[in-house]
């Protein structure tokens, strides 16, 4: 119901909240805790009349039908959710059949990042995307693989200081602008899940810097192109990767790469490493004074 109400208000007109009830057949005290809850997604409402709601600015909502238009491989199984806990907790919990799992979400309750953080993203203010797909060779350096398939997409669209800190942070001038999260529970499947920030209102959740494409970029892409644009690319990395590996993706990381040449600190393990980082091997371990490490949390170490 929530998209139904939004769409509603996307004219930016004032409706009073008898006048909403009516056109979506519910009663006010239902839309009431509609409205409540679209404003603590973060949705920014606009109440100044008594009983009135309007939507201050209109919102491009995601559209399964714009999405499978703009797709060329055809051969998915798309879902777009309102409200999920978490996109890549949905697809985790779905069995692939024949065709890999996409799965959208204008907004998660609980949505994961790395490390056990949680990933923020106000309603309909970014894109929350997960991909499930049958996974039968190993995963190793298949998030680099990934991290740098959406690095190429942004540099494309003319982001060309978009950077990325191992394994798979994505910034922009040292700020958060996208992140990925690779899970899986069992053998031979995997879920990659995806968080681009396209346009945030003032959040305070979020514990580091950020970044959206609305503030990087004069005219932004529709939200929609995006994502066929993300799933289309995704798709093609996961399916050549088998072969592949890393290879065709080791200069496009260095290119990248924000933290080459850097002193840089990796906790792993419980113990802090420190040193100069000298890029990943084939196998997209990162490298410190030519150790390899699998796993950790890098900082960059200010001298
Ligand atoms: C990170 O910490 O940088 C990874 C963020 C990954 C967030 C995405 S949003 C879609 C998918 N569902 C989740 O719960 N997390 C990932």
């Amino acid at each position: 119901m929530y998209r139904q109400v939004l769409k509603i208000l996307n004219n930016k007109k004032i409706y009073t909240v008898e006048q909403l009830a009516t056109k979506l057949s519910i009663n006010v005290n239902e839309l009431r805790a509609i409205i409540k809850d679209l404003v603590a997604y973060g949705i920014d409402l606009n109440f100044s009349a008594k009983d009135t709601c309007q939507l201050t600015e209109s919102i491009e909502l995601l559209d399964i039908d714009i999405i499978k238009s703009q797709i060329n491989n055809s051969s998915i199984k798309l879902e777009i959710f309102d409200v999920i806990d978490s996109t890549n907790e949905y697809a985790l919990n779905r069995a692939v059949i024949d065709k890999p799992l996409v799965c959208l979400a204008e907004y998660q309750t609980a949505g994961r990042g790395r490390q056990n953080h949680h990933w923020v993203s106000p309603y309909a203010s970014g894109l929350c995307l997960s991909i499930k797909c049958n996974y039968t060779s190993k995963l190793d350096g298949l998030s680099i693989a990934l991290a740098v398939t959406v690095a190429r997409i942004l540099y494309s669209l003319g982001i060309t200081e978009i950077g990325l800190k191992w394994p798979n942070d994505i910034l922009w001038q040292q700020r958060k602008l996208a992140g990925l999260l690779l899970e899986s529970r069992w053998k031979k499947e995997v879920v990659i899940g995806i968080g681009i920030n396209v346009k945030l209102s003032v959040v305070d959740e979020i514990s580091q810097p950020w970044v959206d494409l609305d503030t990087i970029l004069e005219q932004p892409p529709l939200r929609n192109t995006l994502a066929a644009y993300l799933i289309d690319n995704c798709l093609s990395t996961l399916l050549t990767f088998p072969n592949t590996g890393l290879k065709p993706f080791l200069n496009d990381w260095h290119f990248f790469d924000l933290s080459y040449g850097k002193l840089v600190t990796l906790y792993n393990n419980n113990k802090y490493i420190q040193g100069i980082a000298t890029g990943i091997n084939e196998q997209g371990a990162l490298q410190i004074d030519n150790q390899s490490y699998v796993c950790g949390s890098l900082q960059f170490t200010n001298c």
